[in-house]
């Protein structure tokens, strides 16, 4: 299992400490979480946290476009320094163009679905991409809670994997904590996010919780 830590949990008055310290805890990814108070009721960051975070940090940047018409901004990301960049099949009307140019500016490109989308909607794309997100509360937040129910999709997306012998990476996000990345596991997620219970760890340190989540 893959550990990406999102910093939209983050200390923003520390942000390059706090990125530091899940990279030294041996974060694989680093989740980057970007919203536009419109395919969202949120705003978070823009291209230029993604420059000024990229060169002090080796990890896969793993950027999750929370826009509509993510097919306008995926060429920002990527000259920001964005290794995948995923976008969500309800933001367009175009998901195979908005895939297309991903790969063609030579990142990884992920497909994004929402608790409410099933995976027959993206049954289409799931031999172009890289990495499949199954959005495991509805985007907009940190600190929401695991929708149970979106497992099953997660088992669905494993067993297409070995039926058609497709090895795209399937990624988690949201309400991921001890109990609820085990249950991603064992059904066949190879990627966890998780901003709250990496970045507001209590009395534990950040590295203590990325090893839980490992382990
Ligand atoms: C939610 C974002 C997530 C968020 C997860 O819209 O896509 O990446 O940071 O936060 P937690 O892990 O606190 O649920
Ligand atoms: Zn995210």
């Amino acid at each position: 299992m893959k550990i990406a830590p999102s910093i939209l949990s983050a200390d923003m008055l520390n942000l390059g400490a706090d990125v530091q310290k899940v990279e030294d805890a041996g974060a694989e990814y680093l989740h980057i979480d970007i919203m536009d108070g419109n395919f969202v009721p949120n705003l978070s960051f823009g291209a230029n946290v993604v420059k000024a975070l990229r060169p002090q940090s080796k990890m896969v940047f793993d950027v999750h476009l929370m826009v509509n018409n993510p097919e306008n901004w995926v060429e920002d990301f990527i000259k920001a320094g964005a290794d995948i960049v995923g976008v969500h099949y309800e933001a367009t009307p175009h998901i195979h163009r908005a895939l297309d140019l991903i790969k063609k500016n030579n990142a990884k490109a992920e497909v994004v679905i929402n608790p409410g989308t099933p995976v027959s909607a993206i049954e289409s794309v799931l031999s172009i991409v890289d990495q499949v997100l199954v959005m495991t509360v509805d985007p907009g937040f940190g600190g929401q809670k695991f929708i149970p129910e979106t497992l099953e999709k997660i088992r669905q997306l494993h067993q297409i994997k070995e039926e058609r012998n497709l090895n795209f990476d399937i990624e988690v996000d949201g309400g991921i904590n001890e109990e609820t990345v085990k249950l991603c596991r064992e059904t066949g997620a190879t990627v966890a996010v998780a901003g709250s219970y990496v970045f507001n760890s209590g009395n534990e340190t950040h590295a203590e919780r990325i090893n839980k989540l490992r382990n």
